[in-house]
């Protein structure tokens, strides 16, 4: 009988953990090609850690406060990392700027959600700002973690409408509930390797019709 080897994924968190939660759900799926390895927070009381705890995900709490320099703090991080022979780090509300050089040693393995449509709203604040600016249509990200913040290839994003009386709390649940759906198929897209970066651009392979790798809109009507 061949072994079914997962891809290792590590998620790094600070607060709420809905999106971990999706993540955790994908991977109770039998058939879902990832499985977690740990759960980091750089917060004590971030709520994602009694989630993972909860279906025994094994985690690890580094305060960033505890360190001098970030450079010891990402020291941790990444040892941590290593030694949970992660293969995939999922940022998922990790509310600290990584430096250059942790972000060079996951290259290409380090990936992120953002609550916009990059490259609109990068930065905090994105659904109070982009009902001021009018937009019509909001939604989220993945993509790879390059040096500069919210920036890096995209790899998905999933789009939803902002309506006339739409507040930041109301955008922000909308927006949030198809980040739990762009998660785990982002993880799972590239568990299968079925993303490739050419020239700063992801290209999928396999690809019979875009419709795959649209979960919000799609085309099809
Ligand atoms: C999400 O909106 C995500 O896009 C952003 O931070 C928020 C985290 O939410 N990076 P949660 O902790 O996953 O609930």
């Amino acid at each position: 009988m061949t072994k079914n080897i997962k891809l290792r994924i590590g998620v790094l968190i600070s607060g709420n953990g809905s999106n971990l939660q999706s993540i955790i759900n994908a991977c109770e799926d039998s058939n879902f090609p990832a499985e977690l390895a740990i759960v980091i927070s750089n917060k004590t009381d971030a709520y994602g850690l009694v989630r993972a705890k909860k279906s025994n995900i094994k985690t690890k709490v580094i305060e960033h406060e505890n360190f001098k320099h970030r450079s010891e703090f990402e020291k941790n991080i990444n040892r941590a990392l290593i030694e949970a022979n992660v293969e995939l780090v999922c940022l998922a509300g990790f509310m600290r700027i990584l430096t250059n050089t942790f972000v060079c040693s996951w290259k290409e393995r380090l990936i992120n959600i953002h609550p916009s449509l990059l490259p609109a709203f990068k930065g905090l604040n994105t659904h109070q700002r982009a009902i001021e600016c009018g937009v019509k249509f909001s939604g989220c990200t993945i993509h790879f973690v390059s040096s500069e913040m919210d920036e890096g290839p995209i790899i998905l994003q999933a789009a939803v409408p902002v309506h006339q009386h739409d507040t930041s709390k109301t955008l922000a649940k909308r927006v949030l509930d198809t980040e739990h759906k762009l998660y785990p198929f982002a993880i799972r897209l590239f568990a299968n390797k079925r993303i490739k970066i050419e020239k700063d651009l992801v290209k999928f392979t396999n690809i019979q019709d875009s419709n795959e790798i649209l979960i919000n809109p799609t085309t099809k009507n």
